[in-house]
């Protein structure tokens, strides 16, 4: 069913990835926010600075901050991105069981006060928390997803673009798989001004920039030190919104949970989906070749280690 109405969005954790969210959102007018933190008066002060800033920037939406998630009562979508960012030297997957924990949290609320939310769920690692909020909400599945490979795609786009002196807007390109090391860019499926990469770009190149994207946000984490990105993340989970909630049918990547397709079942997986007012209404089949449904697979069993060791941490309680 379609969203009516001036849209709810509530952003859970309004750490670095969720202000900006919450900013993005705003600016865009796409839906009324609620800020949802922990920390006291941290949300609160947020939202009014963000609301202070509505003159200046001209929207009529509203932006309330809080630490009580009753607040997200009659949410259209709640966003998830509470939870620890890794530091220098660590794996996404590392945040397992203290960002688990924090999600068990996430959604036994929007269980409680927004069970008919859209979810889109930011907080890494992507796909197990995934499974996790999933798990305890029961939201079917074209209504919940990941947010990574909107990211990870927006990453590989960009390199490609700045290398070959291209604007932006004429790089399309796929990153699938999981949100990790074992990621499945797509040279064959990522198109310059009409051409195939591989007929515009060296082989030895494209392989440079599929490591880079591999380890994009880790360069990041380096670079800063204390915290990870927001600014791409914030932008992918905004483009998924905004195409759920405008009806766009975008294609994006998302990680979403897997039937059977590309030989892949009972995970979620960053695949790509036609994203309109029904979530996630078809999964898009790409006719990879061996090799890379290999790499899927590959990336798909990197997620179920991780899912299983979820259930043997007994985050899921
Ligand atoms: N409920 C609500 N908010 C919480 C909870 C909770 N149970 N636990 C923690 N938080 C809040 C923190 O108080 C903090 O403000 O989540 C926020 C996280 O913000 P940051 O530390 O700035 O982290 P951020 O960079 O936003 O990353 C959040 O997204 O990209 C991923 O890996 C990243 O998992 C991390 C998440």
């Amino acid at each position: 069913m379609a969203i009516t109405g001036r849209p709810k969005v509530s952003v859970i954790g309004a750490g670095h990835v969720g202000s900006t969210l919450a900013m993005r959102i705003a600016e865009a007018a796409l839906a009324d926010v609620v800020l949802v933190d922990i920390v006291e008066g941290m949300p609160q002060g947020k939202a009014l600075d963000l609301s202070q800033s509505r003159p200046v920037v001209l929207n009529d939406v509203s932006i309330v901050g809080t630490n009580d998630y009753a607040d997200i009562a009659g949410s259209d979508m709640v966003i998830t991105t509470a939870g620890v960012p890794r530091k220098p030297g660590m794996s996404r997957d590392d945040l397992i069981e203290i960002n688990g924990k924090i999600a068990v949290t996430m959604a036994e609320n929007i269980k409680k006060y927004a069970p008919d939310a859209f979810i889109i769920q930011v907080a890494n690692p992507l796909d197990a928390i995934t499974y996790v909020i999933s798990e305890i909400t029961g939201t079917p599945k074209n209504k919940i997803m990941g947010m990574a490979g909107v990211l990870d795609s927006s990453r590989y786009r960009f390199f490609i673009a700045d290398a070959l002196g291209v604007s932006v807007k004429d790089v399309q390109g796929v990153v699938l798989g999981g949100h990790g090391d074992t990621m499945v860019p797509l040279p064959r499926f990522t198109w310059v001004g009409g051409a195939p990469l591989p007929d515009v770009m060296p082989a030895d190149q494209i392989e440079a920039i599929v490591e880079r994207t591999r380890k994009g946000g880790a360069e990041i984490v380096g670079l800063l030190k204390t915290g990870s990105a927001y600014y791409a993340p914030s932008a992918g989970a905004f483009e998924m919104a905004k195409a759920i909630i405008k009806d766009e049918k975008r294609i994006l990547p998302v990680a979403a949970y897997l039937n059977g397709e590309y030989g892949i079942s009972g995970l979620f997986v960053g695949v790509p989906v036609i994203l309109g007012k029904d979530g996630i209404e078809k999964i898009w089949q790409l006719p990879l070749s061996d090799e890379e449904l290999s790499a899927l697979k590959n990336s798909a069993n990197h997620v179920k280690a991780l899912v299983d060791k979820v259930n043997e941490l007994g985050i899921l309680g």
